[in-house]
């Protein structure tokens, strides 16, 4: 029996976990797949109901699960909490570095019905499959932070940056791996023209190559990448990058599949799976049911598959959702003019009834 905590946090996190759940559920009944489902309270609310944002309780049972599947943490109602306490340093990165999930996987994947939704032209994003791998429990995200008040007045802040040969060679083989089994194709994104730290990732990624010889390795400078990412999308399979760039990179990714609310996560390495969708609360329209719930689906699918070691179950979640687009529903960030609108609940509802549904009509 596995164990699965769900973290649903702040904003729209509670609607899509809400749809991501009738989605397990429904995968349940299908395959007898067999776990146990239990919610815990995360960011935000767990701030406003306990006085912190990651409780003991809830970092306990996180690390007694099998997977843990997150929504989304932090808004404007936290935004000037102490950092310690904003659900996104208090909570959402000791997570990830308890849990010891250290390889981000974020796949940006264009759906054949939406290659008209992207802002993008239809020929720069058709048949569009990247992976970014982003390092996740290490670089400026985790090192030391200090703001010292000047003399004359104002501060100095003080950020670090940190990465061992370690942290590097353990990801950077995680990408190998990955791209040994896709396009044997990895490009490795850095700033190695200024910084040291990128200096040091080049070096051990380079060390490595000799042992995936089946495995082209390139590498490009960060800003390229970005410019890269919007001229021509499809020369990238697998990318591979320290934790800042991975954040920004990944997000620019999913604009190229139609929206952020299609791209799930999957963060490995430890013991327990996290995957969570990578976009945010989005304050902005949370509570109007009209979220895209795909993201965390996607995210449903990728912790059977890594965590429930259920490639059927992955495979039903990916086919349903595949269909429900085929079939020209959309949430409003991907609408498109003669599809069929629907909201979070909606559409969460409709994919669960495909994963029912699946292999009994023909
Ligand atoms: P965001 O990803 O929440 O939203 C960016 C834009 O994308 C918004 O316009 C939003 O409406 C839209 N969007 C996001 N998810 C969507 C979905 N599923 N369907 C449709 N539209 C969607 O980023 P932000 O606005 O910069 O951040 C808002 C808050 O979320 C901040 O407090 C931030 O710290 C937090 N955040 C949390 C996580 C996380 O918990 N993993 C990730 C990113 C941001
Ligand atoms: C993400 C988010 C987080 C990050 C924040 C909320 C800490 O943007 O998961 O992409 O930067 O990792
Ligand atoms: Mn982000």
């Amino acid at each position: 029996m596995y164990k699965i905590t769900t973290l649903p946090g702040d904003g729209i996190g509670p609607e899509v976990i809400a749809g991501a759940v009738q989605v397990l559920n429904a995968v349940r009944e299908r395959t007898g797949i067999e776990f146990a489902i239990t919610e815990a309270p995360f960011g935000g609310n767990a701030y406003d109901q306990t006085g912190t944002p990651l409780p003991e309780a809830t970092l306990r049972q996180c690390l007694a699960s099998n997977a843990v599947l997150m929504g989304a943490v932090g808004g404007p109602k936290w935004d000037n909490l102490p950092v310690h306490l904003r659900p996104e340093v208090g909570a959402l990165l000791p997570l990830r570095k308890k849990l010891a999930v250290f390889a981000n996987i974020r796949p940006s994947m264009v759906f054949s019905s939406l290659v008209d939704a992207s802002t993008l032209k239809r020929e720069v994003v058709e048949g569009l499959d990247l992976v970014v791998i982003r390092e996740l429990t290490g670089g400026l995200y985790f090192g030391e932070k200090r703001r010292e008040q000047l003399p004359q007045g104002g501060f100095r802040v003080i950020e670090t940056l940190e990465y061992s040969t370690e942290e590097i060679e353990r990801v950077a083989r995680f990408a190998f791996e990955l791209a040994r089994k896709r396009s044997g194709r990895l490009t490795s994104v850095d700033k190695a023209n200024v910084l040291e730290s990128s200096r040091l990732w080049r070096e051990v990624v380079s060390g490595l190559a000799a042992e995936y010889p089946d495995v082209e390795l390139s590498h490009i400078l960060v800003d390229n990448c970005a410019m890269q990412l919007v001229r021509y999308p499809k020369q990238f399979d697998v990318m591979l990058t320290e934790n800042m760039f991975g954040d920004i990179l990944s997000d620019q990714a999913s604009q190229l599949t139609g929206s952020i609310g299609m791209l799930p996560s999957a963060s490995l390495g430890g013991q327990v799976g996290l995957y969570e969708p990578i976009h945010g609360s989005a304050p902005d329209i949370a509570g109007q049911n009209i979220a895209n719930p795909i993201a965390t689906i996607m995210s449903v699918a990728m912790m059977l598959r890594y965590s429930l070691d259920s490639e059927e179950g992955a495979a039903l979640v990916e086919r349903a959702v595949s269909s429900v687009l085929g079939e020209g529903y959309r949430t409003i960030d991907i609408m498109q003019p003669g599809m069929t609108q629907l909201g979070t609940s909606e559409m969460s509802r409709l994919i669960a009834q495909r994963v029912s549904e699946a292999g009994t009509t023909a």
